[in-house]
């Protein structure tokens, strides 16, 4: 026990001397001005060194890489007039954010009233391989569904996968989450883009969801899918599946204990055609 105090203070030591790597900080600083966050959570005011612990939401691993930040949160810079300042997310200035920090791990943009802009997940966000959680629910992302999430070999270690209310459409495909550690997947409520056509909607069958064993939790509810209820009888980690205000059809067959909800699918319970 005596000889463990002195191993505990040389690592404490060794963290807070990590400096934020140089790449990440900068891209900290800028994306703490373009968001509003110098203002609104005051990244910056006390310490330009985001990992040091003063940058609300932001932390570091021991090598000084970001590892964790809440990203633009920002009511300030949302209502101020966006086109003269871009943001991170707008179509035209998304190339590179992602890359600015490749051992980010979770990110959330939940809510974010920048959402007017109608960004698209920038291309870069597949420079994160160590990301384990995204979440951008009602954010007016638009555009096909981003079936690269579901690749274990570009994200090994997702778990969590989080696009609810959104303006996403086309299919999933049968090979997304194949392999994958992703306990818990969001894609329900995708509304419809003004600018879409017609079949631009969150649509296409449900197969996929057999390939996911460490599924717990899926949520599918109001959306176009079709076809027959997956077949999830060796899933035997989920939780809950919600697929309601569909239209699929066929019987369900999941393992007990599951809280299935297939409410608003008027052919479930009856075989498919
Ligand atoms: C952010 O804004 C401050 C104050 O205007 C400025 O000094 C700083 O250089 C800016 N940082 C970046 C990375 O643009
Ligand atoms: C997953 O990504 C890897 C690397 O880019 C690629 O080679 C592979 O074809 C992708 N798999 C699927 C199913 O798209
Ligand atoms: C379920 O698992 C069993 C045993 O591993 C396998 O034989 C069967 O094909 C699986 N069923 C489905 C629908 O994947």
């Amino acid at each position: 026990m005596i000889m463990s105090m002195p191993v505990l203070v040389l690592l404490a030591a060794g963290v807070a001397a990590a400096a934020t790597h140089p790449g990440d900080a900068v891209a900290m600083r800028s994306l703490a001005n373009t968001t509003g966050a110098a203002k609104t959570l005051q990244w910056g005011a006390s310490s330009p060194d985001p990992c040091g612990g003063t940058w609300v939401g932001v932390t570091g691993n021991g090598e000084g890489r970001v590892t964790a930040s809440p990203c633009c949160r920002s009511r300030s810079a949302a209502s101020a007039p966006s086109t003269s300042a871009p943001t991170p997310y707008s179509k035209s200035s998304t190339y590179g954010f992602f890359a600015a920090f490749p051992a980010l791990e979770t990110f959330n943009l939940d809510d974010n009233e920048m959402s007017t802009m109608k960004p698209w997940i920038p291309y870069d966000v597949m420079s994160c391989p160590s990301r384990r959680s995204f979440s951008a629910m009602n954010v007016h992302f638009a555009g096909g569904f981003p079936n690269y999430f579901g690749n274990a070999t570009l994200f090994p270690e997702l778990e969590s996968l989080s696009l609810a209310r959104n303006l996403l459409w086309g299919e999933i495909t049968p090979e997304f989450g194949k392999n994958s550690k992703i306990k818990f997947l969001d894609v329900s409520q995708q509304g419809h883009d003004e600018d879409a056509r017609p079949d631009d909607v969150m649509r296409g069958v449900l197969s996929f969801v057999s390939g996911m064993p460490n599924l717990v939790e899926a949520h599918h509810e109001h959306n176009v899918f079709k076809g027959p209820l997956p077949e999830a009888t060796n899933l035997t980690n989920l939780r809950v599946f919600d697929v309601s205000d569909n239209d699929l059809c066929g019987i369900a067959k999941f393992p007990a204990g599951v809280t299935v909800n297939v409410a608003g699918n008027p052919r479930v319970g009856t075989p498919c055609p």
